[in-house]
């Protein structure tokens, strides 16, 4: 049997075990890890003396092929897991601890964020006005989920191209009537073509905000403006501990699971300046959110890449016990919920003049 993980639990840097004692010994030893390891299965393929099977595990969308002997019996078996992302050749895998966290356990449901989520729009509607987008221009909204917000940002006269990852929430946008297309923030591939780029809540579930801000810059037209709001440095503080608790007393290290990046106002600023772009403000402030029910909605809508490593009939059992955990902070005495939300606002320009503009000199 043949695994990345094999280096990783068993110490075996070949990644091969032989024989029934090997593997027994080294499942032994992964289950003792994590005794809640459990497997989806996505889809069984069949080949000549094989299988495929693609399943979801903890390290995400996984497949194994086995061979199976004479015997009819599995002689030989190969996992394979995705590469921690922006991973793209072959060579020693990192162990996957220090991969980083896999965002396709985050399956996003429109009907399910209608209802559990649809303040996330409402309350990004006032950054339309910092946006002030004008008829005739072209913008792209980055992280559109299900378009409720973008519907807004074109009623105006604008031209707007929507993406988002989740090919979910991209069949939502365009039942709106939206030029909305699957794409993930962190490899855009517009060319100077935007005059501003917009994105309300979701660059916080992007990993590598330097590539999400590079592909941004490539797609604004000289003069182009980036507003845009995300989660800042501190937000959702207590959901984040109350989750990593309970996933403690689980045996499970939540902070590998957590999807979420909130940057401070001066790692954020730093970021868009190493870019280029002129900062006109990036400006954090609280925004205590009322909920549309108990926290529970919220981490059914949200948390998915912290309960998905569970058993499902775990799962109901750990939401409850994270909504008791947070009632305290956040229900009020009429039953109201209330979450710590932190934000990031701002708003940057990519100067007329930027090096990338400037006419080439040739040498002679
Ligand atoms: C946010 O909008 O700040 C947020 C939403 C869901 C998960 C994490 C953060």
């Amino acid at each position: 049997m043949s695994s990345p993980a094999i280096v990783t639990i068993a110490g075996e840097p070949s990644g091969t075990l032989r024989g029934k004692a090997q593997v027994a010994a080294y499942w032994a030893k992964a289950l003792q890890a994590a005794p809640s390891l459990h497997f989806d299965l996505v889809n069984v393929l069949a080949g000549v003396n094989s299988v495929t099977l693609y399943y979801r595990g903890h390290r995400g969308l996984s497949a194994e092929v086995f061979h199976f002997g004479l015997r009819g019996k599995v002689s030989r078996a190969f996992a394979h897991y995705a590469l921690p992302s922006g991973q793209t050749e072959s060579g020693p895998l990192s162990p996957p601890s220090a991969a980083a966290p896999d965002r396709s356990r985050q399956r996003w449901d429109p009907r399910l964020y209608a209802s559990n989520a649809r303040f996330v729009s409402d309350l990004g509607a006032s950054l339309l006005d910092v946006l002030a987008p004008r008829a005739g221009e072209r913008i792209l909204d980055v992280g559109c989920g299900d378009g409720a917000l973008t519907a807004k940002l074109g009623a105006g006269g604008s031209r707007v191209v929507a993406v988002d990852a989740s090919p979910e929430m991209v069949a939502g946008a365009r039942l709106r009537g939206l030029d909305a297309r699957v794409m993930d923030g962190q490899a855009l591939i517009f060319d100077q073509e935007f005059d501003a780029v917009f994105s309300n809540a979701a660059l916080h579930w992007m990993q590598s905000l330097p590539r999400v801000i590079a592909g941004i810059w490539r797609a604004l037209k000289p003069g182009g403006r980036f507003v845009g709001e995300m989660g800042g440095a501190g937000n959702i503080a207590t959901i984040v501990a109350a989750l990593e608790a309970a996933l403690g007393r689980r045996g499970v290290d939540a902070a590998a699971l957590n999807p979420w990046c909130f940057p401070s106002a001066e790692a954020f600023r730093a970021l868009l300046e190493a870019q280029g772009f002129s900062v006109r403000f990036v400006t954090p402030f609280p925004r205590p959110t009322r909920l549309p029910g108990d926290v529970g909605g919220w981490l059914e809508t949200f948390a998915q890449p912290f309960t998905s490593i569970l058993l499902p009939a775990e799962r109901e059992r750990f939401i409850s016990e994270v909504v008791e955990a947070l009632r305290p902070a956040f229900c009020d005495a009429e039953g109201n919920w209330t979450a710590d939300y932190v934000r990031l606002r701002f708003a940057a320009i990519k100067p007329e003049a930027s090096a990338e503009n400037q006419p080439r000199r040739h040498s002679s």
